[in-house]
């Protein structure tokens, strides 16, 4: 496994260890009960010894069992959680032991291996994985609404088109939504259209408010014919600026927190950095070998994590272009990269079907959710269907939002355990954005409608005139997103 080339470790100052569990007092009755009958000192399975708390630091024959502060890479939690590949189950032979004792497990590798009560946390545990909402990037003023905006004079398409581009304002209760050649505005408040922009340059397949709710950002274009990012003023709708001469599609570009960078990639594999002010090219990045097909900027600006169609994902200086990290354990296209409000965790989704929670400071996961979004194969029917996830975004109160190949919204904790899930919507779910006061999970669909899920009920609303495409005319369940 590649893992992160720059470690920017920051010291975790802890304050006393009450309510984190011990190994003496919590963890080796676990044991105890489950395991000691082979890893013990008389009967040391594959070498190890979860009798004494030096014996499991040791670890087994292949090497540590537990990493302090990052249960999802060691090898005893994925053992004992019966996730990732080539990890034996455990207890071998035996179920699955109960959900608490797991979770048990998980929280004194997490809180950093204590030995008993009195003892400090081994290694670097990493930032808090609580968050508390900031007043980062908002805006002075009223968030930002449009006014009475020019009616846009292009003809509806004859056919709805899947939604391929959703985003919420962080402020305001606004949505924007791709349509084809325009962008459909929608006031979440007044449960109402609140305008529409032009987007001569194709299909948008990525919509991106600024941090500050003032600016939205549109990237797309014409599929190997051209390519471009626009950005509007919200509240005039007007064009600020128009960037990128690309000679096939964006899919994927974000605006820095200070409105001064625009990033842009699609099926050149670079990522090109341009300035708003000049409208020229700052620098490029050459290291991604497929497809860009997502891309954000930290929510101070000051990074900027990409993520490929063969699912690698690096982190850069967002100022000079200089390489930060490098996050590898996705096996197939990442489909969405999304940052937590304070910059600490980087969220990764993709059509290998997983949920990755990334602490920013080492490259490490946090958590893994595998099978994030996996449907159940048709009745009548064997084999595993595709399970990827599609599309997943940070909420603003640290919630994650993610929608896949099971066509349910479904809400994460940091955990990676599932908080909460939607009823399965009746098409696949393209894209997913969470309203600013979180009270709405809004997601796009393959049919061109949106489903709004305020936790309780979900809501369908067409946006665009064109007729639904039929199951039909859908033909294989793929996001039409550019990707082959
Ligand atoms: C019935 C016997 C048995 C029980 C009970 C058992 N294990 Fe194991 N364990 C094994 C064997 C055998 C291996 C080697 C398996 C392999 O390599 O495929 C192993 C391997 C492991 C490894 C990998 C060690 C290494 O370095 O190769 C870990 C970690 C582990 N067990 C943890 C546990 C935990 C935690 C429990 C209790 C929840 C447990 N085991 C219960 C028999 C058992």
């Amino acid at each position: 496994m590649r893992r992160l080339g720059i470690f920017l470790f920051c010291a975790a100052s802890l304050a006393g260890q009450a309510g984190r569990p011990n190994y003496d007092d919590d963890v080796k009755p676990v044991f105890a009960r489950y395991c000691l009958a082979c890893h013990s000192a008389g009967e040391m399975r594959s070498g190890l010894n979860l009798e004494t708390y030096n014996g499991v630091l040791k670890g087994g024959s292949s090497g540590d069992a537990v990493i302090p502060g990052r249960p999802a890479s060691s090898t005893l939690y994925k053992a004992v959680a019966h996730e990732g590949d080539g990890v034996p189950r455990m207890p071998l032979g035996g179920a699955k032991i109960p959900d608490s004792s797991v979770a048990l497990i998980r929280d004194w590798i997490q809180s950093g291996l204590l030995e008993n009560a009195t003892s400090t946390p081994k290694g670097n545990i990493g930032p808090s994985l609580d968050f508390k909402p900031g007043s980062l990037n908002k805006p002075s003023g009223p968030a930002a609404m449009p006014g009475a905006l020019p009616p846009v004079t292009l003809p509806e398409p004859e056919k709805a088109n899947p939604i391929t581009a959703l985003a919420a304002s962080p402020w305001a209760p606004l949505l924007a939504v791709a349509g084809h050649e325009r962008i459909y505005l929608y006031n979440l408040e007044k449960r109402a259209p609140a305008g529409e922009l032009p987007f001569p340059e194709g299909i948008p397949y990525t919509l991106r408010f600024s941090r500050d709710g003032a600016t939205l950002l549109a990237a797309g274009g014409k599929g190997v014919q051209s390519g471009k990012v626009v950005l509007y003023d919200v509240k005039t709708g007007n064009r600020l600026a128009a960037l990128g001469q690309e000679p096939d599609v964006v899919l994927a570009a974000d605006v820095s927190a200070d409105g001064k960078l625009v990033a842009l990639g699609g099926p050149g594999k670079l990522v090109k950095v341009f300035s708003v002010g000049s409208g020229k090219q700052l620098y490029q990045l050459t290291k991604h070998t497929d497809w860009i097909t997502a891309l954000e900027f930290s929510p101070d600006g000051t990074r900027l994590a990409t993520g490929d169609r063969s699912g690698g994902i690096f982190l850069w200086d967002s100022a000079t272009g200089g390489p930060a990290g490098n996050f590898a354990d996705h096996k197939d296209s990442i489909t969405a990269l999304s940052w937590r409000g304070d910059g600490n965790f980087l969220a990764s989704s993709s059509e290998d079907g997983q949920i990755i929670l990334w602490n920013v400071m080492d490259g490490f996961p946090v958590a893994t959710i595998a099978k994030a979004h996996q449907p159940k194969p048709p009745a009548g029917t064997f084999g595993t269907p595709p399970g990827g996830v599609l599309s997943l975004q940070f909420a603003s109160d640290g919630r994650l939002v993610s929608v896949g190949r099971d066509s349910v919204i479904r809400v994460w904790g940091m955990d990676g355990k599932q908080k909460a899930a939607a009823a399965p919507a009746p098409a696949l779910l393209t894209r997913v954005a969470a309203s600013a006061d979180n009270k709405l999970i809004v997601a796009g669909d393959f049919t061109g409608k949106l489903q709004f899920w305020d936790g309780k009920q979900l809501v369908a609303v067409r946006l665009s005139e064109a007729k639904p495409a039929t199951a039909a005319s859908l033909g294989t369940v793929k996001p039409a997103s550019g990707r082959d």
